[in-house]
């Protein structure tokens, strides 16, 4: 696709201490500085947000909150606003994705989270995905359901800040990644879904793949999978599987 690639890499609960996540940083800023094609989001734990984001020198990587609450304040005993994790630094926020999902996140509180980030000028990437495939394709109502659901309170005006990263769970946390031309029918299908909403503006938007995304697949996955990138889970978190994407990516 035309266009910088978007690499979006979901730390999840790693590493253990703020030490270590400045090293990965450090590591994940020299890989992404060899990759012009490249913009890069970090999604590192919130704890972290504010001392990564001050660490930062030169060039600087964006960040992204991993999930946070649509109220800006409030009794949410162990959680995080959005306001906050942006006072912290963080200009994206995942929202919706299938851990999150699991723990008992519903698609109304994906609404209300996607309209207070943009509200708030920030970015979000929205998770979507089935759990599991059906030969009769009720999956597919399950994601359309999703991102009506999601992008219900979004202005036509923040398109350009809406991402939505399809990642079908039965993908996440496994070998194998869904083959790239199953991802360009979601794809296709994803954009269907937004332009039933907005029409042409729908293009603004940008669709990632997301689950089993590495270097055995991400060559195939960004020619065939019809996307503008990729929201990584494993891969992220270890320099060494990083700079195996990227240079499946682009090769030297
Ligand atoms: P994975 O995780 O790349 O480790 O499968 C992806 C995700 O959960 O976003």
């Amino acid at each position: 696709m035309a266009g910088k690639m978007l690499i979006v890499a979901n730390w999840k609960m790693h590493p253990r201490t703020y030490r270590d996540a400045k090293l990965l940083l450090d590591a994940t800023k020299r890989l992404a500085a060899k990759y012009p094609k490249v913009s890069l989001v970090v999604a590192p734990p919130a704890l972290f947000l504010r001392d990564l984001a001050a660490s930062q020198r030169g060039r600087k990587i964006a960040l992204s909150s991993q999930d946070a609450r649509a109220e800006a304040e409030g009794p949410h005993t162990g959680s995080v606003s959005l306001a906050q994790a942006k006072d912290c630094g963080a200009t994206h926020v995942l929202i919706g994705h299938a851990e999150c999902r699991a723990r008992g996140e519903r698609d109304e509180d994906v609404q209300k989270k996607v309209a207070s980030a943009l509200a708030l000028g920030m970015t979000a990437i929205v998770c979507v995905g089935e759990e599991m495939r059906d030969a009769s394709g009720a999956y597919l109502a399950r994601v359309r359901e999703q991102i009506r659901a999601a992008v219900l309170g979004a202005p036509e005006g923040a398109l350009k800040r809406l991402i939505i990263a399809y990642e079908p769970v039965w993908a996440i946390g496994k070998e194998e990644a869904m083959a790239p031309r199953d991802m360009h029918e979601m794809s296709l299908f994803v954009r269907k879904v937004l332009a039933e909403k907005w029409g042409e503006a729908a293009h603004a938007a940008r669709v990632l793949y997301g689950g089993s995304l590495s270097e055995k697949n991400a060559r195939g996955m960004m020619e065939e999978g019809y996307i503008e990138g990729f929201l990584l889970g494993r891969a992220s978190i270890e320099p060494n599987a990083l700079r195996g994407v990227f240079q499946e990516m682009y090769p030297v």
